[in-house]
């Protein structure tokens, strides 16, 4: 401990460093920023990538559009400008986890080259950009939560594929095709490409 102008300082003055926390827990965090059109089964796959890791050992934060637009992004809705708020938000909670020593996962449509430099451009190096394409025939094929029809019939505004713009990633740390993939499949490709990375075991 070193004295200064009547101010202790000690080991307590300090943020415990995201390497300390990553060697608690024997992994390596980095953030899973899933994209894609809504419907193309980002949190599917995510979610079974969280339960592998759990499984491995490994600890996640999970974000998604439930518990993120019903909570901190309640006041957002789906034009570009609000679409480019709710990602600086999500990034800034997906930085302060990734500095937490946890890997997290965040599955959000964000739609554009803008919205995800915003993001990767937030998180640092630790953001790792994860193209869940499937077309969008097929993720309005699906039609899930019956969105598509309504954004067909007008009902809904500014639907990303529809009447909003869907801008592909040009190099993602990892692009996924499911097309004719079950769940499992997808998921594990993405379990493949990160395992050497985040285990410091
Ligand atoms: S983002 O563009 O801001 O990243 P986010 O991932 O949070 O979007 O939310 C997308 C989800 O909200 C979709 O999967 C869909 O269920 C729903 N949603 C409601 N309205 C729209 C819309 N206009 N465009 C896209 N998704 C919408």
């Amino acid at each position: 401990m070193k004295e200064e102008k009547g101010h202790i300082f000690s080991i307590f003055d300090e943020v415990i460093p995201q390497k300390e926390k990553e060697s608690l827990l024997q992994q390596k965090s980095m953030v899973l920023w899933f994209t894609g059109l809504s419907g193309s089964g980002k949190t599917s796959i995510a979610k079974w990538l969280e339960r592998k890791l759990q499984e491995e050992g490994v600890l996640c934060a999970f974000l998604d559009g439930d518990n993120i637009r019903t909570g901190l992004s309640n006041n957002l809705g789906f034009s570009l400008e609000d679409r480019l708020e709710n990602i600086r938000r999500i990034a800034e909670v997906a930085k302060l986890f990734n500095s937490n020593g946890l890997i997290t996962i965040a599955t959000f449509v964000s739609p554009t080259f803008k919205m995800r430099n915003l993001a990767k451009e937030i998180i640092g190096e630790d953001f790792h950009e994860v193209f869940i394409n499937t077309p969008l025939e097929i993720c309005e094929e699906r039609d899930v939560k019956g969105l598509y029809k309504k954004a067909r019939s007008g009902e809904i505004a500014n639907f990303t594929g529809i009447t909003s713009p869907f801008e592909e990633p040009e190099t993602p740390f990892i692009e996924i095709r499911t097309e004719n993939k079950e769940i499992e499949e997808c998921g594990l490709e993405i379990f493949k490409a990160i395992k050497d990375k985040i285990k410091l075991k």
